[in-house]
């Protein structure tokens, strides 16, 4: 079965490019800027990653990324993705950054997409893989920081896909980002935004995305399950649920392979990824292989995750 996974072209959806700074990186990159680190050893940074829910998870990624400092940082940080993607046979990425998690300690937004931009680019040129970016918001900071974001971003607007939402969700629901959400839309910017596995208020949030922002995609969304009417609405929009069972282990306790199952048995366009590798072990081949699924049920989890990336209809054909 894994060389079956392994061989099947693949899309990944929901990839945060922060979540994929693998310890030996890290070293290196606090080497390059002059940072010590507070661990001796790759082993006991590892050691260090001691968490058991979103909260705890997001405290040593943000600790983490304070490494990434120039525009080559950014892009060692992709291209070492990509090629890592790339020997798992995905084709086509579309990967999250961050940048108010660089601009709020003083990175300019400039460097961090171009150094992206730049490895995307090589990557397609010496590796054969295709990727395009989605710029997140955190909702944990003012929905204001967030549009100021967004106007921030327009410059570059041919190099974003589209715009996503993520960080702490508790206290933060999708309605918070309304404005936000409309004017992204406003400037043909595609969304998405992250209903975290068994949140407070998943299901209200996840109504909050389809009905209220008008969403395009969702990134875990699995306590959909618990609303028929709404499985049935984006089953109807054709919109998809960009899936992490390895992170959900994690962050929840339990992957969730079961409920993600289940909703691809009643038709719901479910893709599995694996949002930040770095983090929660295994990269989009590991994640696959943890959802014990039939070579059936692989073929069309990758024939969804096509279908509902944001590429153009005619690049989509030639994928699928
Ligand atoms: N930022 C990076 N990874 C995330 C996740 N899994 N949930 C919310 N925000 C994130
Ligand atoms: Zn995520």
């Amino acid at each position: 079965m894994n060389d079956f996974i392994k061989g099947l072209p693949k899309a990944e959806l929901h990839l945060h490019i922060e979540g994929t700074l693998e310890p030996e990186l890290k070293f290196e990159l606090a080497g390059r800027n002059g940072i010590v680190l507070p661990y001796a050893t790759i082993e006991e940074l590892r050691a260090a990653y001691d968490f058991d829910d979103l909260p705890s998870f997001l405290k040593i990624y943000y600790e983490g990324m304070g490494v990434l400092r120039t525009e080559p940082d950014f892009y060692d940080l992709a291209f070492a993705y990509l090629r890592k993607a790339a020997s798992q046979n995905v084709r086509y990425a579309e990967i999250f950054f961050d940048p108010q998690a660089h601009t709020s300690r003083g990175v300019p937004f400039d460097l961090v997409i171009r150094g992206l931009r730049r490895a995307i680019l090589d990557a397609e040129k010496q590796l054969g893989i295709r990727a395009q970016l989605i710029m997140c918001f955190l909702r944990d900071f003012q929905a204001e920081y967030a549009m100021a974001t967004l106007l921030e971003s327009l410059p570059y607007k041919e190099w974003i896909v589209g715009v996503g939402l993520d960080s702490d969700e508790k206290g933060n629901p999708p309605a918070k980002f309304a404005a936000v959400y409309a004017r992204a839309r406003q400037e043909g910017y595609l969304l998405t935004m992250h209903c975290d596995v068994d949140q407070e208020n998943s299901i209200e949030h996840i109504r909050q995305a389809v009905e209220d922002i008008g969403v395009d995609r969702i990134d875990h969304g699995v306590n959909i399950l618990e609303n028929p009417a709404l499985v049935e609405k984006v089953i109807d929009r054709g919109i998809g649920l960009t899936c992490c069972p390895i992170s959900n282990g994690i962050v929840t306790r339990s992957t969730k392979a079961a409920e993600i199952k289940k909703l691809l048995g009643q038709g719901v366009r479910v893709t599995i990824n694996s949002d930040d590798p770095a983090y929660f072990p295994g990269y989009v081949a590991e994640n696959l292989a943890e959802m014990g699924f039939t070579q059936e049920e692989l073929v069309q989890v990758q024939r969804n995750a096509f279908e509902i990336t944001w590429l153009p209809r005619h690049l989509k054909d030639a994928f699928l």
